[in-house]
């Protein structure tokens, strides 16, 4: 049996397209507001990537842009202007900020009714739970990528490699709400394989390539690729690519799997601050 490519670009446009409809009704439309600290060259080409998306589907955007020397005081503030700001339906502060923030402090700071990406405590809390409206894009992009693949996930072991506050624990966590067996496996793991050659599911979210090599991939399991590394010109994921999709039944590629989906419920999400803030 060969091995499927899971299609992120193509499953993320269908969602944007739907997106875009949804929006040509909407007047005033949505607006989202990034706060970009620094001059992170990945994060400003990220940054720029979701403002396209927003054009695309006729949602307004603005940048706030702060110095990288900027004190924490600076960044609150700018933040308490976005949450009283009546014109500012989604704010999303771009990370990592430099070293010296205390980025908990400031994404507590966010209002959470505008809080796009889903990491305020309370966001995160509530989608821990499986009773939040906003969820973290990448992690509910990976489930909806599963889902739209026709994985049933109830009862599947899933193996999340990787605890980052933004994409392995909040993945872990929708991933126990879909009723999914959950090994959380990060750096200080003994013995990874022996956890990844169990998984019926094996998301990988460390940022260093070929964690995940084919001798400890289960034949048939699923393997969802969320790292982005670049090696020279190229981007690779965290998966040995070649040689895991030879023992696994569907796979993520890198680029066009998980990152159209994290853009895409990027939008979704901006679209339901929009409308909670409407209700
Ligand atoms: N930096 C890397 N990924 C993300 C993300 O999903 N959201 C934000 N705000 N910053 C990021």
């Amino acid at each position: 049996m060969g091995c499927e490519i899971i299609d992120g670009s193509r499953i993320a446009g269908k969602i944007l397209a739907e997106a875009k409809r949804q929006v040509e009704g909407f007047s005033p439309k949505p607006c989202l507001a990034i706060l970009l600290v620094g001059d992170n060259p990945a994060s400003v080409l990220y940054t720029n990537k979701k403002i396209e998306d927003c054009a695309k589907v006729g949602i307004l955007s603005r940048v706030a842009r702060l110095p990288a020397s900027s004190s924490k005081d600076r960044i609150l503030g700018e933040l308490k202007k976005l949450n009283e700001d009546g014109s500012v339906d989604a704010i999303l502060v771009q990370l990592p900020l430099p070293a010296s923030i205390d980025e908990e402090e400031i994404l507590g700071a966010i209002s959470p009714e505008k809080d796009v990406d889903g990491f305020h405590p309370q966001n995160f809390g509530q989608a821990a739970l499986g009773i939040g409206q906003l969820l973290p894009c990448t992690p509910a992009g990976v489930v909806r990528l599963l889902k739209e693949s026709g994985i049933s996930l109830a009862g599947k072991h899933a193996v999340v490699v990787g605890r980052s506050r933004i994409v392995g624990k909040p993945l872990a966590f929708l991933l126990l709400n879909e009723s999914c067996t959950v090994t959380i496996c990060h750096s200080k793991t003994r013995d990874l394989p022996s956890h990844t050659k169990r998984a019926d599911i094996i998301c990988v979210a460390v940022g260093k390539p070929k964690t995940l090599t084919a001798d400890m991939v289960k034949k048939g399991a699923v393997v969802v690729d969320i790292g982005i590394n670049r090696e020279g010109e190229k981007l690779v994921g965290d998966v040995d690519f070649g040689p895991v999709s030879k023992k696994a039944s569907l796979i993520t590629p890198v680029p066009g799997g998980v990152g159209p989906m994290t853009r895409a419920m990027l939008i979704q999400n901006t679209i339901k601050c929009y409308l909670m803030r409407r209700r």
